[in-house]
């Protein structure tokens, strides 16, 4: 394992994705929780993230000298090659040049570190974001590479295993960083990178074992990638010990509710009840148009007809859940002070305290394309493995107004066609999510030789990394009149189509 501390960044995750992507698996563990995580962990390397305050003010965190005592090779990125440098008895100051941005760095040392990569040529291009710098090292460290502002942008003490690099490595813009990343884990700590997703599978299930023994565990299935994964998952350490749920809410895409039942029910033989609670959902919502409230009905509905659910079923003492890591990854927040709430997420939250029940909670190291893999590794057919995030309320939310059967149909069908056009396309892969709304105008148009006065479904696809910031994707023209006019003539109740070219920020990638 290699420890990864974190002092805050916003992208130390994507140092864990890298070293995993190295093949070598990784934890992330807050600045404040080292001495917990190296008892734990026994780690075989350690990485310090990048952050946002300065060493030398009182209250920053610090680097506990327990880490520089491990006996296993740092590496401190940024902020964490500085707290290394104030830990060792080095200097860090306020610089008077500050980096941001690109920045090329002139290696002038040989070192395990720039293996592979120094070869081809002495400058590099990397990735600064730092106001302070280290202006002298502890004894025992040499530079490796410098830049115009940085006399220690890469250092070295060899005889330790200690590394620093004032830029980021574990950023797109630093080319070379996967590379240098790569040699850390595998050159410089010996890690063989052979941490694999069979591999994960055989420890999760034996781990599932080991932790439901032989009571019976229940799983609410949504659709979606992470829970399908979970159950099938589960259902390979556990066999008949599992039962999934499905509450159908009545507001999935198009046929997705029966590919649910089919894949589990026939395919894998998973024990399923389909709560078909369309009517329950869509009754509730018919005269609502408040985002908020249509939001935390469903919510509400979804929790109720859950627990009456698991009640039938009786005798479960473990709630599966498809929890992800970026859920679990404790955030160190310099900021402090809740955070303005935008839109109130559904998903199964709330379940677990009310139900009294132990949490299985096999994804929970995984990241996203983590799960994906693991879900190929399972069998799982691509189609449902590779699919575009989907609400937890489902076309509720892209039905502006109030929801009725009708608008929920046209929307469905709608919704299809524009994502069969993507496929056929070639499009569906490069596109973060894609789907159609349907709005409560009507409007005047002319079909045949007769008037009509119908809705308008607007059209929406972004790209995105993580859904939390998004850019609207730029079809070409001819892409979306041919969508705009199989929908028109496929589809009774629709006769205007409309393409959002909003990002985010400003807009949301949902519409409420
Ligand atoms: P927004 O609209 O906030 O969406 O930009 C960001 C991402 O989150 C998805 N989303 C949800 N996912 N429950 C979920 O599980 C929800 O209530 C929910 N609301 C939005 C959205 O589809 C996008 O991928």
């Amino acid at each position: 394992t290699v420890l990864i501390v974190d002092f805050g960044s916003q992208v130390t995750q994507l140092i864990a994705r890298r070293v995993r992507e190295a093949g070598v698996y990784s934890e992330v563990v807050p600045f404040s929780k080292v001495e917990e995580a190296l008892e734990r962990l026994s780690p075989r390397a350690i990485i310090l993230s990048g952050g946002p305050a300065s060493v030398h003010e009182s209250a920053s965190p610090q680097a506990s000298p327990k880490l520089f005592a491990a006996g296993v090779p740092v590496l401190g990125i940024c902020y964490g090659e500085q707290a290394m440098c104030a830990c060792l008895g080095g200097k860090v100051e306020g610089g008077h040049v500050r980096e941001f941005g690109r920045a090329t760095v002139e290696v002038v040392e040989d070192s395990p570190l720039f293996d592979g990569v120094w070869e081809n040529g002495t400058n590099h291009q990397v990735w600064m974001s730092h106001g302070d710098k280290v202006t002298a090292i502890p004894e025992g460290f040499r530079p490796i590479a410098v830049t115009e502002g940085s006399p220690f942008a890469a250092i070295h003490d060899p005889e330790r295993h200690f590394y620093g690099v004032q830029f980021h490595l574990e950023v797109a813009h630093t080319p070379d960083g996967a590379k240098l990343i790569s040699n850390f884990v595998h050159k410089i700590a010996g890690l063989k990178g052979d941490w694999t997703m069979a591999q994960f599978r055989e420890e999760a299930i034996a781990r599932i074992r080991e932790q439901v023994g032989s009571g019976r565990v229940i799983c609410g299935l949504s659709g979606g990638v992470d829970s399908a994964v979970a159950a099938v998952l589960i259902h390979e350490a556990i066999g008949e010990q599992l039962t999934c749920i499905f509450v159908d809410h009545g507001l999935l895409r198009l046929n997705e509710a029966e590919q649910v039942v089919t894949l589990f029910r026939d395919h894998y033989n998973i024990p399923l009840v389909h709560v078909d609670a369309a009517d329950t959902f869509i009754g509730a919502l018919e005269g609502e148009a408040d985002p908020e409230v249509k939001r935390k009905t469903i919510g509400r509905l979804f929790i109720e007809t859950f627990e009456a659910e698991a009640k039938k079923i009786g005798g479960a003492n473990f709630l599966a859940q498809g929890t992800l890591y970026p859920d679990v990854i404790e955030s160190v927040s310099f900021t402090g002070g809740p955070s303005v709430t935008i839109k109130s997420h559904h998903n199964v939250g709330g379940l677990p305290e009310r139900m009294n029940m132990q949490l299985v909670e096999p994804l929970r190291m995984l990241f996203k394309d983590e799960v994906r893999a693991l879900g190929r590794e399972l069998g799982l057919p691509e189609v449902f493995v590779g699919r575009h995030p989907f609400p937890g309320p489902g076309l509720a939310i892209r039905c502006p107004g109030g929801v009725t059967r009708e608008k929920l149909d046209i929307l469905q069908r709608a919704d299809a066609i524009y994502l069969d056009e993507i496929r056929k396309a070639g499009l569906y892969d490069a596109i973060w999510q894609a789907f159609a709304v349907l709005l409560p105008v009507q409007t005047v148009g002319v079909m045949g030789d007769a008037r009509t006065y119908e809705f308008v479904l607007a059209l929406r696809a972004v790209t995105s990394v993580d859904g939390m910031t998004a850019d609207f994707y730029h079809f070409d023209m001819a892409f979306l009149g041919r969508a705009a006019t199989r929908i028109i003539n496929e589809v009774r109740g629709v006769n205007r189509v409309v393409y959002d070219v909003t990002s985010k920020p400003p807009g949301t990638i949902e519409w409420e």
